[in-house]
This record gives structure tokens, C-alpha cells and sequence, in this order.
């Protein structure tokens, strides 16, 4: 079997980072390398430890002066909104009924599905992302369509069809009963095939009856390996509405609660509303808080409090996500960019070693996969993201001003986006530069 050998300054994180200076929690390697072979990650460290591990006939690509880490991770996003991002003007409620779910009506199309699938595993890896957390529409056909893209190109990715059986046109509407037979072959049919991961997905409160809400908690202790994928407490309209359809839950949260859909496999967007009882019975369970913060912006939903989460004596789990196409970019770097601001108006500061942290390691940890992605670690799959900082006129002359590499990381997170990711690789192919896109 074919190696490969990546030379280049690597990094990669072993411990969320407390301050920009916790030089403790990652691992950086200014002349560093990884070797590469079938798919996984061999070994990886300072480049006079591994070359003599390369052995005869190895490729070798030469990334130098660029940064090498693991590909970022996107814990919540939406395929079938490719053509809904910047949909002027609407708040939550509104932005679904007008351009949301018009648009993934058009998802019963086999054909449209495959296309727009295509169309997303190019863009998201375009901008270095190589593992998702992701929604299709209510249509099998649309789940099936992207596993059969993601199969074909070996990624590794969560994905679900949304269960949505109230409040939203028929044409993505399904029933309490097809939602579980769709389901439940879908299970069948992906989860486990390469590196597949099945998400039991109903959309929200708001658009699943009680009848369906039963379903998919049933299907939670028929799949308990399963991750679970929903929204929570977004916008003040949305907790109005999910309160008034189930009268007899406590709160937002205690509606997945009492249906069993909380856990430490349970992935929810958005969580910018919780009281404290939340937030417990979020940590608790130790379900997972997604920050969404270019969708939250643009929605104008509020401000994610990412320190009062994190900080708490029970701290809850937190990944980041885009949220296309609520959210406004496929590019984790412009995500922690906006996350940053979100954490800025509330007072405090993200720090730029926490960020990338958080779109590797930490993401991977969020969503339970940290022994597959997101850590360079030996035997994990080979998805990395090659970075150049100097990727721009505008970057390269800021670089000129740049001491430390906590500074450079945050001028990539800042001003950075595609253009600053030169190379990716899936399973340990280059993808980036090879020319896939079409339409
Ligand atoms: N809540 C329910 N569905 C959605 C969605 O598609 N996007 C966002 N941002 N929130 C939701
Ligand atoms: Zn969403």
C-alpha cells in the first residue's frame, strides 16, 4: 500500500487550551511530519523522529512554511440549504416558512438531492472541513443521496433525514409511522458502512406531534449507540410556540427530556435561551450545547453565552457549528471569527488556541468521535487541513507583525476563509486541488 509523508509545521491540540499561552495543550512541531497509509495516520511528530519511518517509494509532499493540522469538524449544518443562505430579512419562524422549507420541498427529486450533495461535500471541503454533523431534508431520498456521496469519497460523517410531521408544508411533511420505517432503513442501509454515522434526527419541537416524538424516542433505545440531532431554545418566538404544543413540559428542554432524547450522543443547536434548569438538565445528561454563531447573528437569535456554559461548576459540552444556511459560511475559520464576536459582546474572550481546539479536538469530543478525527493521533483516519496564513496581499502583510503562533492562529481565524486553505485531505487523499466540483 502506497504512503504518503506531509512535511510542515503540525499542530495539534491534547487539552482544551485555558489562556493563549497554555503551551501545554497542543502539540506543535515547527519542522514536523505525518505518515500516511491507507487512509490512517501512521505516525506524526518532529520530522527527524519520522522520515526514517517513511521507508522506499514514499510520496512525499512538502507543505513547508504552512500549518498542518487535523481537518476541521462542523457539528450542525443543514444540506438541502445551499440555496437559502442569505435569504433576506426573515427571523427564525418566518426564514423557515418563507425560504426553508419551500426549498427542501425540492428534495423528493433523487436527482437534485445528488446534485446539491455533491455540490456540498466539494464546498464544505473546499474550506478544509472534512467531518459534519448534518441535517438532511424529510425526504429519504435526500439522506440516501448524501450517504452515497460521502460513501464514494470515504468521509467520515454524521447525517440524518429530518422527522417533521406538523406546522409546515406537505410537501416536507411525513408521519409518525414513515418517519420511523424511513428511518429505521436508513439505519440499515448507512450506519457503520465506511465511516458512516446514522443521526436520529427530528427537526424540532415545533414541527414533531407528540406521536412522532414518541417514535423517535423509541427509535433513541432501539439505536442507544445512535446520535441524536435537534434544535433548541434558538429565538424567543420558537420557545413561545414549543411551550403552547407541549402545555405540560417545564420547558423547551424538558420536552426532549421527557421523550428521552437526551444524552451524551445528543447533539442541539443553538441552546441561547436556557435557565439554569436547563442547562443542568443539559449537563446532567451530558448533551451537547451547539454554537452556532454566524446563524445566530444573522437570525438574530442572541448571543450563545459560550464562558457561562463552559465555566459552571458542571460545565456543559459545547461543539461549533456553520448552521448553513441559517448560517452565512461554509468555513469554520470565519465561524470562530463571528464566535469570537458573539463572546466579545458579552465581555469576554475566546482565545485563539480554544478555537482551533475547539473546531478539532474539541468538536471531536463533542460528538464522540475523537478516537476516529480531529487529534493527528497514530491510527486515526488521515483527514487534515493545510493552512497558509499568508494566503492573501492583506495576510501576508499582517504577518509581517506576528511573534507567536497563538498570533497567527488568530489572524487566520480573523481574516482568513478558502483562500487560506491550500491542501485537504480525506482518508488520506488530496482533495482540495483536484478539480472535483461541477454541477
Ligand atoms: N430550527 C428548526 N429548523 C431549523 C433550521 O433549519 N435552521 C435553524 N437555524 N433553526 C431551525
Ligand atoms: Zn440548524
Amino acid at each position: 500500500m502506497r504512503r504518503l509523508f506531509l512535511r510542515g509545521r503540525i499542530l495539534s491540540f491534547l487539552s482544551e487550551p485555558k489562556a493563549p499561552d497554555d503551551h501545554a495543550s497542543y502539540r506543535y512541531e515547527e519542522d514536523g511530519a505525518i505518515l500516511l497509509e491507507g487512509g490512517r495516520i501512521l505516525a506524526a511528530g518532529a520530522y527527524d523522529d519520522i522520515a526514517h519511518q517513511a521507508g522506499e517509494g514514499v510520496d512525499v509532499v512538502d507543505h513547508r512554511p504552512n500549518l498542518i493540522l487535523p481537518g476541521f469538524i462542523d457539528a450542525h449544518v443543514h444540506v438541502p440549504q445551499m440555496q437559502v443562505i442569505a435569504s433576506y430579512g426573515a427571523e427564525l419562524l418566518d426564514w423557515l416558512n418563507t425560504y426553508t422549507f419551500p426549498e427542501e420541498a425540492k428534495f423528493h427529486d433523487t436527482q437534485h438531492g445528488r446534485r446539491i450533495a455533491r455540490l456540498f461535500l466539494d464546498e464544505i471541503v473546499r474550506h478544509g472541513t472534512t467531518t459534519v454533523a448534518a441535517y438532511c431534508s424529510v425526504h429519504k431520498e435526500s439522506a440516501d443521496a448524501f450517504f452515497v456521496e460521502a460513501l464514494e469519497r470515504n468521509m467520515r460523517v454524521i447525517a440524518g433525514k429530518v422527522m417533521m410531521d406538523r406546522n409546515a408544508p406537505d410537501g416536507v411533511l411525513d408521519t409518525p409511522q414513515s418517519s420511523y420505517d424511513d428511518t429505521k432503513a436508513l439505519i440499515a442501509a448507512w450506519h457503520g458502512k465506511g465511516r458512516l454515522h446514522y443521526a436520529i434526527t427530528p427537526r424540532f419541537a415545533i414541527t414533531s406531534s407528540p406521536e412522532q416524538m414518541d417514535v423517535a424516542s423509541a427509535l433513541a433505545r432501539e439505536h442507544p449507540d445512535l446520535h441524536i440531532q435537534t434544535h433548541l431554545s434558538e429565538n424567543a418566538a420558537e420557545i413561545a410556540v414549543a411551550q403552547e404544543l407541549y402545555p405540560s413540559a417545564l420547558d423547551y428542554t424538558n420536552i426532549y427530556e421527557k421523550y428521552g432524547l437526551l444524552g451524551p450522543k445528543s447533539l442541539l443547536g443553538h441552546c441561547i435561551h436556557l435557565s439554569e434548569r436547563e442547562v443542568d438538565a443539559m449537563s446532567e445528561t451530558q448533551s451537547v450545547a451547539v454554537f452556532c454563531p454566524t446563524s445566530n447573528l444573522f437570525l438574530g437569535s442572541g448571543l450563545f453565552d459560550y464562558h457561562r456554559y463552559k465555566r459552571r461548576e458542571k460545565p456543559l459540552r459545547v461543539a461549533c457549528a456553520t448552521d448553513v444556511g441559517g448560517g452565512t459560511n461554509y468555513s469554520m475559520l470565519r465561524t470562530m471569527d463571528e464566535g469570537y464576536k458573539v463572546v466579545a459582546l458579552q465581555g469576554e474572550k475566546l482565545n485563539p488556541l480554544a478555537s482551533f481546539w475547539q473546531i478539532t479536538r474539541g468538536n471531536a469530543e463533542a460528538l464522540s468521535l475523537v478516537d476516529h478525527v480531529g487529534t493527528l493521533e497514530p491510527g486515526t483516519d488521515a483527514d487534515i487541513v493545510v493552512l497558509d496564513a499568508k494566503a492573501t496581499p492583506g495576510m501576508a502583510l499582517r504577518m509581517e507583525r506576528v511573534g507567536t503562533l497563538a498570533e497567527e492562529l488568530f489572524l487566520l481565524q480573523t481574516l482568513g476563509d478558502d483562500r487560506a486553505v491550500r491542501e485537504v485531505y480525506v482518508a488520506g487523499r488530496a482533495v482540495k486541488n483536484e478539480g472535483k466540483a461541477g454541477g
